[in-house]
């Protein structure tokens, strides 16, 4: 049996400004989702693991994320939290087509 993960539309990449995050929901995930300065854009869970922070709205510096709450960083690429903190957040793939935004779920 194979399972082939679902590419789900999200918005046109250009509704999404460069290091300003963007919460939105698909089936019954939360996530946040960011363009870098390098162009690649990223989708993570939006929910910080310490208390449920919104990620979304955090600092986005290099490839991680600064949770406004408490300033845990957070990797846009594993989704883990970095030392000392702890935790992790789901990762999803996104597609860039056409100018259009596609998370894989
Ligand atoms: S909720 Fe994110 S650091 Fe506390």
């Amino acid at each position: 049996m194979s399972i082939t993960n679902e590419h789900v539309y999200v918005m046109q990449l250009d509704q999404l400004p460069i290091l300003i995050g963007k919460e939105v929901h698909i089936k019954n995930e939360s996530i946040a989702l960011f363009r870098l300065s390098n162009g690649e854009v990223r989708a993570i869970g939006s929910r910080c693991p310490h208390t449920n922070g919104p990620l979304a709205e955090g600092i986005v510096s290099g490839e991680f994320v600064y949770c406004p709450l408490q300033d845990w960083k957070v990797s846009l690429v594993t989704g883990h939290v970095q030392p000392p903190d702890e935790g992790a957040v789901p990762t999803y793939d996104v597609i860039l087509k056409n100018g259009e935004i596609y998370v894989s779920l």
